[in-house]
């Protein structure tokens, strides 16, 4: 497949990126700045400079998939956390794209849940991900818990109510789990939460998502 990593410089979006060109995918980074192209490159992948925020009609000429793990870092959740990933939904069905895998946050369907200071986004991250639900995209929506910088291990949980006692993930297992679920049906049409667990990422993506 062709696949678009937008966020492609972001630390989960490093690992994706170098993690399909190590496979047979080929991978284009979405990126913003130009200075960052050798670094998409050095990945191994094609470098595309698009804003979420601005037409990204050239970066999805010719994909097969999307992967978005990009994000506003809380400076502007409307504007790139919602209407950026929408943006990039529209012209993907524009495109004629049929898998899109969202990288989501947990609590998004529950912003109560959190401190004050992360509702708001996770408030927009919702919106973003029911707006790809109602698209006719084949869409996977992935709820991970707090990212760590962590070696990966391979191993993840996964459940729809994941028990928020230990919910951290390294940032190398999220982009593992995306990269993943583009060869897994059993995660289309599927919304999970995401942790560090015990099961090998391809086995937990196998079976049906569990609480
Ligand atoms: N941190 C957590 O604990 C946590 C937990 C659950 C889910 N998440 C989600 O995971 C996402 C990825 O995490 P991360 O640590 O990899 O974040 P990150 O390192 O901040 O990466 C975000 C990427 O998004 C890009 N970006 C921002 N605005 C953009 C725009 N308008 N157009 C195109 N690209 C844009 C940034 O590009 P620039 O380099 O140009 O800024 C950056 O490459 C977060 O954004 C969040 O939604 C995070």
């Amino acid at each position: 497949m062709n696949v678009l990593v937008a966020g492609s410089h972001g630390q989960v979006g490093q690992h994706a990126t170098r993690i399909l060109a190590e496979s047979d995918h080929d991978v284009r980074g979405m990126i913003r700045a130009e200075s960052q192209a050798q670094d998409i490159e050095d990945l191994g992948a094609e470098p595309v400079v698009a804003d979420l925020t601005a037409d990204v009609s050239h970066a999805v000429e010719g994909i097969d998939a999307v992967i978005f793990a990009a994000g506003s870092g809380g400076e502007d959740v409307w504007g790139v956390d919602r209407d950026g990933a929408i943006n990039l939904i529209d012209e993907a069905v524009a495109e004629g794209i049929d898998r899109f895998v969202m990288l989501s946050s947990i609590n998004a369907d529950r912003p109560e849940n959190s401190p004050e200071a992360l509702r708001e986004y996770l408030r927009a991250k919702a919106e973003a991900d029911e707006y790809l639900r109602e698209s006719d995209l084949t869409d996977t929506i992935i709820r991970p818990g707090p990212l760590t910088n962590e070696g990966g291990t391979e191993r993840i949980r996964t459940g729809t109510d994941l028990d928020r006692g230990d919910v951290e993930i390294p940032r190398e297992d999220v982009a593992r789990t995306l990269v993943a679920t583009l060869g897994i049906e059993s995660t289309h049409g599927e919304t999970f939460e995401l942790a560090a667990g015990e099961e090998p990422i391809e086995e937990a993506l196998q079976e049906p998502i569990a609480s």
